[in-house]
């Protein structure tokens, strides 16, 4: 069936917490080096929420300001989508705790839960409910406080991680304009090379797995890795074939920001100029779901992204799971405002 109609971002907003954690800092807290940190990772510092600072809290600064972007009224939304792995609790979602919050009382609200991955699947969630007429306004946010989960006597995991939240506001829009593809996956059997095993109803909270660090990030790095740099290529040439463009044709890639070598070797395996991929991983680390729509939040402020533009986005995370979608940009070059 073909759609009638598409969607495309009409705001974007961003939540990045104040207090920023440097490699030098975390030299202090494990027996790691500044040097291993940047040739291993390419991150430098990333940011970390005070004490008393939840996800919702990120997820409602990003969204004031998406939907400020958008110039849409927080009750004009009809459904809201939070991709979290670090949600304030199991229950009630994020994305209700947010509707409360910003006021959208005729919005529908819940958790999207797939890792890294979650805004991607949440964008192309919220495009097909547009398409299929069941929303007009829909906001989907990736918001993490990953700093909770992560265990700062870890070297392997701790210099990874950081916390921030990204928003974007969907509206209708032709077919051909905003969201022209979406690629979705998924590998269960990967389930246990990142994970956060206890805390669920396979292994409830109790003193025993508190002792034994279970609440933490698990990850088996090289496995993940290994993973990243097979998956993201063929995510990305899937991505340009649904919507029926080359490569060639791409202005920007926005991957999700993990390590500056899954890049690197991402745009090698694809043939691509490194310069079209957006990086900023040296400043914020891997902020799961936030990830993607921080980058593309900056890339658009910096004045990277024309009308017209045609862009790759890509996740991939725990589950294992990937996203990528291309995206015909609708909206004019901004004019820098935020020196970044
Ligand atoms: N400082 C110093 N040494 C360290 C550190 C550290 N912070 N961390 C690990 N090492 C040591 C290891 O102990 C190991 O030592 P050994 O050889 O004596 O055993 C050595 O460095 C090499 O370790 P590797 O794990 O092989 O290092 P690698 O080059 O694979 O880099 C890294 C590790 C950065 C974790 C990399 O594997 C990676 O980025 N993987 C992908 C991770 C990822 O993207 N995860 C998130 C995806 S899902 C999500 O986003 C939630």
């Amino acid at each position: 069936m073909t759609a009638l109609r598409g969607s495309t971002i009409v705001g974007l907003g961003r939540a990045v917490p104040p207090r920023v954690v440097t490699n030098a800092d975390l030299e202090r807290l494990v027996d790691t080096t500044d040097e291993w940190i940047v040739t291993r990772t390419g991150i430098r510092e990333r940011r970390v929420v005070p004490d008393g600072v939840a996800t919702s809290d990120l997820a409602y600064e990003a969204a004031v300001e998406a939907l400020a972007d958008a110039g849409v009224p927080a009750d004009a939304l009809d459904l809201i989508i939070v991709g979290t792995a670090t949600p304030d609790m199991i229950f009630p979602a994020t994305a209700c705790l947010l509707q409360d919050r910003l006021g959208a009382r005729r919005a529908a609200a819940f958790d999207a839960s797939a890792a890294c991955s979650s805004w991607v699947y949440g964008c192309a969630m919220a495009h097909a409910t547009i398409a299929a007429g069941m929303a007009e306004t829909v906001l989907v946010v990736g918001a993490e406080t990953l700093s909770r989960i992560t265990n700062w006597r870890d070297r392997s995991t701790c210099v990874l991680f950081g916390d921030s939240a990204g928003a974007a506001v969907l509206r209708p829009a032709p077919v051909g304009e905003g969201f022209l593809s979406f690629v979705l996956g998924a590998d269960g059997r990967g389930g246990p090379l990142i994970s956060l095993p206890a805390g669920g109803s396979r292994l409830p909270a109790s003193f025993e797995t508190v002792e034994r660090q279970l609440h933490y990030i698990h990850m088996n790095g090289r496995e993940v890795f290994k993973f990243a740099v097979r998956v993201i290529p063929r995510a990305i040439r899937e991505a340009a074939e649904r919507a029926g463009v080359p490569l060639e044709a791409v202005d920007w890639f926005i991957p999700h920001q993990a390590n500056i070598r899954i890049i690197d070797a991402a745009a090698e395996r694809l043939g691509q100029p490194r310069e079209k991929f957006f990086v900023n991983v040296q400043r914020y680390g891997n902020t799961s779901s936030a990830s993607v729509p921080v980058a593309l939040y900056e890339a658009w402020r910096a004045g990277y992204l024309d009308r017209g533009d045609l862009l790759i986005l890509l996740a991939f995370g725990g589950g294992l799971t990937w996203g990528s979608c291309a995206v015909r940009w609708t909206r004019e070059r901004a004019t820098a405002r935020r020196a970044e």
